[in-house]
């Protein structure tokens, strides 16, 4: 229950019985706490030398990951603050598909530094001007210093991808999978307007536990993991016509109850023969519009796929409906319902139909489709955990491959960009006047938290090298960044880490939206639903969930 004091001091009831509220900077500070809550757990994650989390749902699952936008998504947080983080770590992940863990970690960092300012009396909206300020700043320079490149540089884009990956559970493997990775975007990559555009929805992704992830292969083709409906039929067709269906293969039930009253024995097999005759006159229409393979989004009556297999046809039962949009894609086949209306112009073509045993299960690939940018890349893995987690990383990497191929330029990683990002906010700060100054100053700040924390987590020290990495950005060095691998600070162009400035724009974009969201706010009203924990003496309560609780007030 809530009240708000009237002049005579009566208080009035304006929120419902059991509603929760947090004011003023009481708010902000408790929803700061909650976001650096999350920031913390997530820091340990960052880099090549990061640690990976352990995952438990309510159901037992286990996830494995370094993955920031999964970690958050799987953590169930409740507090509505903190919610946002994920929300912004989602975003980025849409926008650019890399990066999640470090924009938290700079939204939370900018957060934390405006609470100082908060406590200094500075005004939030003095801060909100000064990190919107400084944020347009941040861009012009990774603008400045990004290298631009042939968008088809195999070597360039291996290379962001191998970035992209080091920091994953897959790095043992990253040459390899970055090499696929950067076929698959460059197969379906195709021209538009000025530049290129690859669409990830053309590259489908299947994986399958069993042998080793050097087993993972690109397919120039279609994987659907599905048998082949009947042992009768063939395992191999050349020069395949694909029919694709999208209705059950069967005869069509009555769509309300119906009796037949049966007297004999003939009539019972008049009824099946008429009911088999109607399967076969289906079948020989597959057969006559030309078609030896025949993709089925629903099931397949048992006596049809008995001739099915007579009339040597390779036929698939059960396709996912999202499978059948990609056979038609690929292959350039027309989805029927009516098998009246099915004539060769519908069918579809690819070089080879074939079921291949994959691990412990058949898979059918549709490879030399009449579409030559159809592909498909097949993840393999010792474990259900690891093939997940490659699955993640192998998104990742082509998220950050076709950034590159659809805007062509590069930077630095090992937190280089961030000091320069960093060094022109301060620079730009110097000219403001006293208190937006301020707020510039500390958007400068939690830019170097990038290279700070790549290298605690590779065990060196933070204050050692941000300082080196300063002091070499100051005579010049652009490229210097922390080299996490060989433990010193050194020249990323000479270790080759890149990534796309398309990754480090949307984190400035996205930090700062996050941080500015989060400091707005001043009121948090929270519903009875919510389940909000007993009020502390004397103040609001909200909803609790966060490791470490909401802070009394
Ligand atoms: N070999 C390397 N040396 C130095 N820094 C590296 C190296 N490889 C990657 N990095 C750095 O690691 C950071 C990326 O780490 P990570 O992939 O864990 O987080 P993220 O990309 O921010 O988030 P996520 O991948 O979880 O979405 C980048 O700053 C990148 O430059
Ligand atoms: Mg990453």
């Amino acid at each position: 229950m809530s009240t708000t004091p009237q002049m005579t001091g009566t208080p009035i009831l304006i929120l419902k019985e059991g509603t929760s509220r947090e004011r003023g900077k009481g708010a902000q500070k408790a929803n700061i706490q909650s976001v650096m809550a999350v920031v913390e757990s997530l820091k340990t994650c960052l880099g090549p030398k990061g640690m990976d989390k352990m995952l438990v749902d309510s159901l037992g699952d286990v996830t494995i990951t370094s993955d920031g936008r999964t970690i958050l998504d799987e953590m169930d947080i409740q507090h509505p603050a903190a919610k946002m983080m994920v929300e912004v770590a989602k975003a980025q992940d849409q926008e650019v598909g890399d990066g999640t863990t470090s924009v938290v970690i700079i939204a939370g960092e900018l957060l934390n530094l405006a609470q100082e300012l908060m406590e200094k009396k500075v005004h939030p909206s003095v801060i909100l001007d000064g990190y919107r300020e400084a944020s347009e700043k941040a861009l012009e320079r990774l603008e400045e210093i990004a290298l631009s490149i042939n968008p088809k540089d195999k070597q360039y884009l291996n290379k962001v991808a191998m970035t992209s990956m080091a920091s994953k559970l897959v790095a043992g493997n990253k040459e390899q999978l970055a090499d696929i990775v950067v076929q698959a975007i460059l197969h379906v990559a195709h021209s538009d307007g000025d530049g290129l555009r690859a669409d990830l929805d053309d590259i489908m992704v299947e994986k399958k536990t069993g042998e080793s992830m050097t087993e993972t292969k690109l397919i120039e083709g279609v994987i659907i993991d599905k048998e082949v409906a009947h042992p009768r039929m063939p395992r191999r067709v050349e020069k395949a016509k694909v029919a694709l269906v999208n209705r059950a293969f069967e005869v069509e039930k009555a769509k309300f109850d119906t009796k037949i009253n049966i007297e004999s024995p003939e009539e019972i097999e008049a009824f099946l023969q008429k009911e088999e005759e109607m399967l076969r006159s289906m079948v020989e229409k597959v057969g006559s519009a030309g078609a030896n393979v025949l993709f089925c989004q629903k099931g397949i009556d048992d006596v049809a796929q008995h001739f099915l297999a007579r009339h040597g046809i390779l036929a698939v039962k059960q396709v996912k409906d999202s499978d059948m949009e990609k056979l038609a894609k690929a292959t350039e086949g027309k989805l029927v319902t009516n098998f009246d209306d099915l004539t060769s112009s519908d069918l579809g073509e690819a070089g080879v139909v074939e079921e291949r045993k994959i691990g412990d299960d058949e898979m059918v690939f549709v490879e030399g489709c009449r579409n030559p940018k159809a592909v498909a890349i097949l993840i393999r893995g010792g474990t259900e955990r690891t093939v997940d987690e490659a699955e993640r990383s192998i998104h990742d990497a082509l998220s950050v491959v076709r950034d590159v191929v659809q805007e062509p330029k590069i930077v630095a990683g090992g937190g280089a960009p961030e000091i320069e990002v960093s060094r022109a906010v301060r620079d730009h700060a110097v000219n403001l006047p006293g208190r937006e100054q301020l707020a510039v100053m500390r958007f400068a700040d939690a830019f170097e938290a990038i290279p700070s924390v790549l290298a605690e987590n590779a065990g060196l020290d933070p204050i050692d090298v941000l300082s080196e990495i300063k002091a070499r950005h100051e005579k010049g060095e652009t490229w210097a960044g922390v080299d996490v691998l060989g433990g010193v600070v050194g020249d990323m162009r000479k270790i080759e880490v890149y990534e796309p400035l398309a990754v480090k724009k949307q984190i400035v974009k996205s930090a700062t939206e996050a941080a500015t969201m989060i400091l707005k706010i001043d009121d948090v009203i929270a519903a009875s639903k919510m389940k909000a924990p007993p009020m502390p003496p004397g103040g609001g309560g909200m909803p609790g969930g966060m490791p470490g609780g909401m802070p009394p007030y």
